[in-house]
């Protein structure tokens, strides 16, 4: 059997990773600034995560949820209590897109409404109505195509209000993400969502924040709508919720009532994937990686601010984006394959910046010197050509 040939790979096989590192079958070490897709949170392979999954592995891998799972509300409570949001209901499931999925389902059974408000550069997963909700045409199938999406321009207060007060009353949710990621770290500002919490208070629709990407603890903050002093109503949380074991949730507001059979999911809450979050809820608090993730993230967007050529230096902690635009459009590249630091991107020109939350001030200066290099060296050769894989 073939696989399914999705993805544009690089020509890479990573073997083992630690921390902030991670090495190929060749033994090369690179550095991750990317997490794989912003999914690493505390850290690869971390011992005390590690444990916990194979503690568990001992015990019982799986159960379904027929039977009680103390371990899920142990994970509520703590979840809780370091998120601040310690009244909310927690629903666990699988995947970010699932997680979605499901936070606009809750909307409507709650609203008995249909319409979902969503941003122009939104991504919020591959499901059928995460991806309708989510800008990019290219990943949707005919049969995804939802006439009750209503999409808005990102940050713009007037034709958001407009649209709410024409049509407020059939609106389920509004879905946003406070930092897109996918989109290319645009960041929405505090009055938008502002906006959004008093809109749909003011018309009885869901505030939905999907934080899978900028949420827990990334950004110096445990929800991305906490700098901005803003309340959602469910939030969507996966990617940093695991540090690499598939694992996703949404915490629901209190006032919204939880019904049998409304919500499912087979996988969802399963023992090892509650043991892998509690794992790296314990870790986050033991290390104090939030405030890392704050201290580290303004000291990395300073150190950005000192190269002239990287433009637009933007985002929040550890959720940072800038442009490299022509000539250094091969910066990724060769930050990759001639310093082995990993980077993330979004098109056309941004790098993206979501290294592990226990980045260390050190590994952040071989960031910066090897960025620094790099502009130097393409400066010198003129545009570089090398351009391997994507
Ligand atoms: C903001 C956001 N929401 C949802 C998703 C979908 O998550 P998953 O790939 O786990 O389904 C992503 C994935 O990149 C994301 O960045």
């Amino acid at each position: 059997m073939n696989l399914f040939d999705v993805y544009p790979v690089y020509d890479i096989a990573i073997e083992r990773a630690e921390g902030a590192s991670v090495w190929d079958d060749k033994g090369n070490k690179y550095l991750d600034f990317y997490g794989g897709h912003a999914v690493i949170s505390i850290g690869h392979s971390h011992p005390h995560w590690k444990k916990r999954i194979q503690d568990q592995l001992n015990k019982v891998a799986f159960y379904s949820n027929s039977v009680k799972i103390p371990l899920q509300t142990e994970l509520a409570d703590k979840l809780g209590k370091l998120s601040g949001k310690e009244d909310y209901q927690l629903f666990l499931c699988n995947s970010g897109a699932e997680a979605n999925e499901n936070a606009l389902k809750v909307a409507s059974f709650f609203t008995g409404r249909k319409k979902v408000i969503s941003f122009s550069k939104g991504f919020h997963g591959r499901t059928s109505l995460a991806v309708a909700v989510t800008d990019n045409p290219a990943i949707q199938a005919p049969v995804n195509s939802v006439e009750d999406v209503i999409r808005l321009p990102f940050n713009d207060e007037g034709t958001l209000r407009k649209t709410m007060d024409e049509m407020g009353n059939s609106v389920a949710a509004i879905i946003i993400e406070g930092i897109q990621g996918v989109g290319g770290i645009r960041v929405a500002t505090d009055l938008f969502l502002k906006l959004i919490r008093e809109l749909c208070d003011k018309y009885g629709a869901l505030f939905i924040a999907d934080e899978v990407q900028c949420g827990y603890g990334r950004t110096g903050k445990f929800f991305y709508t906490d700098h901005a002093d803003v309340n959602a109503d469910i939030y969507s949380m996966a990617k940093g919720m695991g540090n690499g074991f598939p694992v996703a949730g949404i915490a629901i507001h209190p006032r919204i009532p939880a019904k049998h059979f409304m919500l499912g999911t087979t996988f969802g809450g399963n023992h090892m994937a509650c043991a892998a979050a509690l794992g790296v809820l314990e870790v986050m608090e033991e290390e104090n990686l939030i405030q890392n993730a704050a201290e580290m993230g303004k000291y990395l967007t300073e150190k950005l601010h000192e190269i002239p050529e990287l433009k637009n230096i933007r985002g929040e902690g550890l959720m940072v984006g800038f442009e490299a635009e022509e000539p250094f459009k091969a910066l990724r590249n060769n930050l990759l394959f001639k310093h082995y630091i990993f980077t993330g991107s979004a098109k056309p020109d941004v790098i993206r910046v979501l290294p592990p939350m226990s980045i260390t001030r050190e590994q952040i200066d071989q960031l910066i010197d090897a960025i620094k290099k790099e502009i130097s060296s393409i400066k010198q050769s003129g545009i570089e050509t090398l351009s391997i894989g994507s």
